[in-house]
Order: structure tokens, then sequence, then C-alpha cells
């Protein structure tokens, strides 16, 4: 079995963006700037978005953080958006999901400029993503392409199963997985899918994104096949000095001895995501997607 480390990966991108930025500074250009939208005070997005800030100082790149109060109104978001929308010295922005019950995210992500959504989420991106057209992808879904693509998995004619159906994950990642080049046979599976087990059973490939703590398990797993594991769950332990430790959506020990690869939790998907963001910012800084 192959441990897919996400740190080291994560740890030789960010070395590489950050040679990149350097050399734009040095002929002239700006630093790319990527902005993040956090509303309220919820623990795990606060512990994402410092991720986010802080790999920006890493790589040379400015950040802003705007944090807004759970009571924000849906209308004085959306002048968040627009100002950043219209501010010339922002690159890319993102909002943190999930928002407060109140806000409509859909509607929140639709007022988010394309060329500046470097979480690839607006239905611009998303659909010019599905017809293979230059689009901003997803942070997740891209970071799983570049581990896939750095440890050298197999994927034509491959059977990839996705667990988990989200607009985030799961199924811009049955679409990458099926692209011409990648040309996985994939099977998206959702909370509705009769015989998931034996759907399992079948792959070469699994990418569980369902947001079930430890869910895939030893029984449901072909030897040798590959684990992506997308899920981060944070639970109680009273043995850490945080209060809780944090799983991921497959049963790593009991898998880990039946497969040819598997990402740990943490740090196999989770740092891919952030870096892929940071490269979707430089190349809004380069305007390589939308030339306007
Ligand atoms: N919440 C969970 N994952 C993400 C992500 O990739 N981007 C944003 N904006 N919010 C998230």
């Amino acid at each position: 079995m192959t441990l897919i480390d996400g740190n080291l990966i994560s740890n030789q991108i960010k070395e590489e963006v950050k040679e990149k930025v350097s050399q734009l500074v040095q002929a002239g250009h700006k630093q790319p700037h990527l902005a993040a939208i956090l509303v309220g005070n919820d623990g795990a997005s606060q512990t994402y978005v410092g991720h986010k800030v802080k790999s920006c100082e890493q790589v040379g790149f400015k950040s802003t953080l705007i944090r807004c109060e759970d009571t924000i109104t849906e209308n004085e978001l959306i002048q968040q958006i627009h100002q950043l929308n219209n501010n010339p010295y922002i690159d890319g922005f993102i909002v943190q999901l999930p928002l407060p019950k109140h806000i409509d995210a859909d509607k929140i992500l639709l007022e988010i400029d394309a060329s500046k959504d470097v979480d690839g989420f607006h239905p611009i991106n998303f659909g010019r993503m599905c017809l293979n057209l230059p689009a901003y992808i997803p942070a997740t879904p891209m970071g799983i392409m570049t581990l896939i693509e750095r440890y050298k998995i197999e994927t034509a004619g491959k059977h990839c199963v996705v667990i988990g159906r989200s607009n985030i994950v799961g199924r811009p990642m049955s679409v990458l997985m099926s692209r011409s080049g990648i040309d996985c046979t994939v099977t998206l599976c959702h909370s509705r899918t009769k015989n998931l087990k034996e759907e399992c059973l079948r792959a070469d490939i699994i990418i569980a994104a369902l947001g079930k703590p430890q869910f895939v398990t030893k029984d449901m797993v072909k030897p040798g096949a590959v684990i992506i594991d997308v899920g981060i769950t944070r639970l109680e332990d009273a043995s850490k000095k945080s209060g809780y430790r944090i799983v991921g959506d497959v049963d790593f020990e009991g898998v880990k001895d039946q497969c040819s690869f598997i990402t740990p939790v943490p740090g196999g998907v989770g740092p891919m995501t952030v870096v892929s963001l940071l490269l979707n910012t430089l190349q809004a800084s380069q305007k390589l997607i939308y030339n306007n």
C-alpha cells in the first residue's frame, strides 16, 4: 500500500507557486491577491480560512480576510461581493461555505464575477468545466486530480465510484474523472443508491465524499483499489488538546491493507484544497482563464 502524502505534494506545489510569484514580481507584475469572506464564527470554517490566509503568506500572495457577523443580511453580503468584483486590486475571492441558514448560498454564489470565482462554484465556471473549456476548477476536486497525476495512478478504463453528490466535491469529481485523458467509467453514488456496498466492491478507485465518518469499511473495498478520502469530521476526543480529532469518511485502519493507494486524514486531500485555491488565484492574477 502506498500512502498518498498530501502534505508533501502540497508543500512541493507551494514551492513551485512561490518561485512563479517571485518571477512575476521581478518581471514587474503585482503580487497575486486573494480575498475571503467569512460569515459567522463556525470553528471549522475559521480553521480552513486561517489555512488559506497563511498559505497566501507562504507563497508571497497578498490576502484580505473580510469577516461578517452571522446576522448579515443577504443584501449586505451581496454588496460586499460587488465591492470585491469591482476592486481592481483583488484577483480572486471566495465566500467560505456553509453560510447561515437565512442566506441562500446559490443566490450568493451567482453574484461572484466568474473571472474572480477562484472556487469554481459559479454556474459559468461549472458549465465551462463540464464542456472542457478553460475554467476555474473547484479546489478539492482539482487537488484530488493533482494527487492522482503526481502519484501516476492509472485511470484509463478504470471504474471510479464517487460517493456523495455535493456541488463542491462529488459532482465535479464525477465530471473530472470521466474526462477524456483521465477516461474512468464513473458511478456517482448518493444517499438513495441501492446496493452501495456492491457498487463499491466493483470500484478500482473509490472517492468518498459523503461526510459520514468511517463509512467506507474493508468489506466494501476490492483488493488493490485506490482510496481517496475527502471526509473531515471533527469527533469529540477528550485526550486531545483541541478537544476533538479529525476523522475521514473511510475506516483507514480497516481498509489500509486492502488497497493499493490511500489518502490519510488529516494530511491527504485537505492540504491539496488549499494549494489548488492558490493555483487558481495565480491563474486569475495572470488572467489566464478570462482575459478581462
Ligand atoms: N467549504 C468547504 N469547502 C469549501 C471550499 O472549497 N470553498 C469554500 N468557499 N467553502 C468551502
